[in-house]
């Protein structure tokens, strides 16, 4: 079952005409919450990243939190996964193709919800193999824009190399992942970069650096050097739908000794914790 612009319906009937901008421009923006035990997680941090992604494209929220919480509620129970992960988009609406705004549209929401597939343990305890390329996206990284070409593109390259992700450099520093943010493990000191307009401030970032600071793990946001990148003690990507894993190739090369690092077991350990945690809380 998906939500459409005020109706829930099996997702087969849901169609959007093709005027749609999100489909013509995609002038619209997203988010993917993941829903453990039935429990979207951090579902107001994700509402706050989606206001301030309409706020940066100029698009009035359609809903206040209360409506969205109430309708990711409804959404969550008329699926039948206990974890799923759910992807919500609003766009600019319906209107004939003109690159300015329409003057009174509509937007369209859309909210479905996917079984989560949560990272495998071989992924966990093997790690992935990442590359790197020229982060050749626009200057408005931080906007969580269904404009994704740049991402898909540059995501293929990973997969064409049998790879799990591309890790992005922009003069020379890293910013993120295709789809994901990165962290670096450097003289035991776990490094991520400062958030800016170059890259998308991740839920799952922020909630390990949080977890960083309420359990005394060194950790540091600077800029990381392609050579620092490349001479890593550990290397992780983040997102809220592969959580934490670590990269234990880069380029072809291992990163250390191949294997997944002590300070990303911490992390990978409390992460898991935290989650039991909300979980316990909510429950009861
Ligand atoms: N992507 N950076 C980019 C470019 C991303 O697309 C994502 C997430 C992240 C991680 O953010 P978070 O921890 O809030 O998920 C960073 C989602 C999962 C997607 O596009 O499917």
């Amino acid at each position: 079952m998906i939500y459409l612009n005020g109706e829930f319906m099996p997702i087969e009937k849901a169609v959007i005409p093709v005027l749609d901008r999100g489909f013509i421009f995609g002038d619209g923006v997203y988010e993917v919450i993941p829903v453990y035990s039935r429990l979207p997680f951090r579902l107001g941090e994700h509402l706050e990243r989606l206001q301030a992604s309409l706020d940066g494209i100029r698009l009035e929220n359609p809903h206040e939190d209360s409506a969205w919480q109430e309708k990711i509620g409804r959404l969550v129970e008329l699926n039948e996964p206990e974890d799923q992960s759910l992807y919500l988009q609003v766009t600019r609406g319906v209107a004939r193709r003109a690159h300015a705004f329409p003057a009174r549209t509509t937007p369209t929401v859309f909210i479905m919800s996917s079984p989560l597939l949560p990272p495998t343990p071989n992924q966990i305890n093997n790690g992935v193999g990442a590359i790197t390329a020229a982060d050749n996206r626009w200057a408005r990284c931080n906007v969580k824009s269904t404009s994704l070409l740049p991402n898909v593109l540059l995501r293929q390259l990973a997969i064409d190399a049998g790879c799990a992700e591309t890790l992005l450099l922009r003069d020379g520093q890293l910013t993120e992942g295709s789809a994901s943010n990165a962290f670096v493990v450097s003289n035991g000191i776990l490094l991520a970069p400062p958030k800016s307009n170059l890259m998308l401030p991740g839920i799952t970032y922020d909630l390990v650096l949080e977890l960083a600071a309420a359990n005394n793990v060194a950790h540091e946001l600077r800029n990381i050097s392609e050579a620092e990148l490349a001479g890593a003690d550990e290397i992780w990507i983040t997102s809220s739908s592969r959580e934490i894993l670590p990269v234990t190739t880069l380029n072809g090369r291992p990163v250390n000794d191949g294997r997944p690092g002590h300070v990303f077991k911490r992390m990978h350990a409390l992460y898991q914790e935290y989650k039991a945690q909300v979980m316990r809380t909510a429950h009861g």
